[in-house]
């Protein structure tokens, strides 16, 4: 597993995230979620308050409670609505409560809606002074919304996550590098794509698959090594133990090489750039 850093913590390139537990694969999700822990090193957990209005956060729990805290990287997500000097502190309460912890690892605002972004960089940093969380960043923030948090002093804003899959690059052009120049970790969830925006299906596509089969790797590993290849910290789910080994197989550096070069043809990144999408 390859480890990134971010505000001075390790944190595994590739992370899970707890949806499943909302759409009820709690067994499944569980298992994934441990394996993943205890076999492939892989210490980022993705959560949010919004998932089933705490159901994910509570099952996330239960998951992470034999687990030794430091084994686990835990993100959790803020609604915009819940931006506000009534019901940040709060939330941020009930949040920890649930997840059974004292602090959470890395802290973001979900989407920008109409979030006040100056409240937002204060409260967060107030959350980081008081020990509740030890990192903050947001979600879903196009360009422009990043240079309005950071004109808002939000510089020590850790980490943007954003959709980004093979079937969706439009960020490549303008969003990640505003990323990499401000030191803002880019983090990408729905990394093998997502039923909310529709895209072709990888294992229909002859090349793809011919080239993936020859060095026995599956497209989801190579589609997870291509995010990660580009600075991300990659996001997926799995409630199946036989999806999440062949997702996290290794990718030796030739397979790697020939079969994003045949995924890069076949969908390749778009010819300019247009507003992030958002799901
Ligand atoms: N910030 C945001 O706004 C935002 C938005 C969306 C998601 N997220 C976060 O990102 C996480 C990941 O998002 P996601 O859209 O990838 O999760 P998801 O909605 O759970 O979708 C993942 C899907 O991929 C399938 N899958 C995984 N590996 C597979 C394989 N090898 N072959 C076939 N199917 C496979 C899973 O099915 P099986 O269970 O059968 O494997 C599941 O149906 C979420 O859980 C959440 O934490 C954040």
């Amino acid at each position: 597993m390859k480890y990134l850093t971010l505000n001075h913590q390790k944190v595994s390139a590739i992370g899970l995230g707890t949806t499943g537990f909302w759409s009820g694969k709690n067994q499944g999700l569980e298992d994934c979620i441990l394996t993943a822990v205890n076999d492939y090193g892989v210490n980022l957990i993705d959560t949010a308050e919004m998932y089933g209005s705490g159901k994910c956060e509570t099952a996330l729990a239960r998951a992470i409670a034999n687990l030794p805290r430091e084994k686990v990287f835990l993100v959790d997500k803020i609604l915009p609505d819940n931006a506000t000097e009534e019901s940040f502190f709060p939330s941020l309460h009930r949040s920890l409560s649930l997840l059974g912890v004292d602090e959470i690892d890395l802290y973001l605002l979900h989407w920008r809606e109409n979030a006040d972004l100056a409240f937002v960089v204060q409260a967060m940093r107030q959350a980081v002074q008081q020990g509740l969380i030890k990192a903050w960043g947001v979600s879903n923030f196009d360009t422009s919304d990043l240079k309005d948090l950071l004109a808002c002093g939000g510089h020590d804003c850790a980490c943007n996550q954003i959709f980004y899959n093979i079937y969706e690059r439009g960020c490549e052009y303008e969003l990640l590098p505003f990323m990499k120049e401000h030191g803002i970790l880019p983090m990408s969830y729905s990394s093998l794509g997502s039923d909310y925006h529709p895209h072709p299906d990888i294992h229909r596509n002859t090349a793809v698959m011919e080239a993936c089969r020859a060095y026995g790797i599956a497209p989801e590993a190579v589609m997870l090594r291509m995010n990660t290849e580009q600075g991300f910290a990659a996001l997926f789910s799995t409630s199946s133990l036989s999806h999440l080994h062949s997702n996290l197989q290794e990718v030796p550096d030739e397979a790697y090489r020939e079969i994003f070069a045949r995924m890069d043809q076949e969908f390749p990144a778009p010819d300019h750039g247009y507003p992030l999408v958002k799901i």
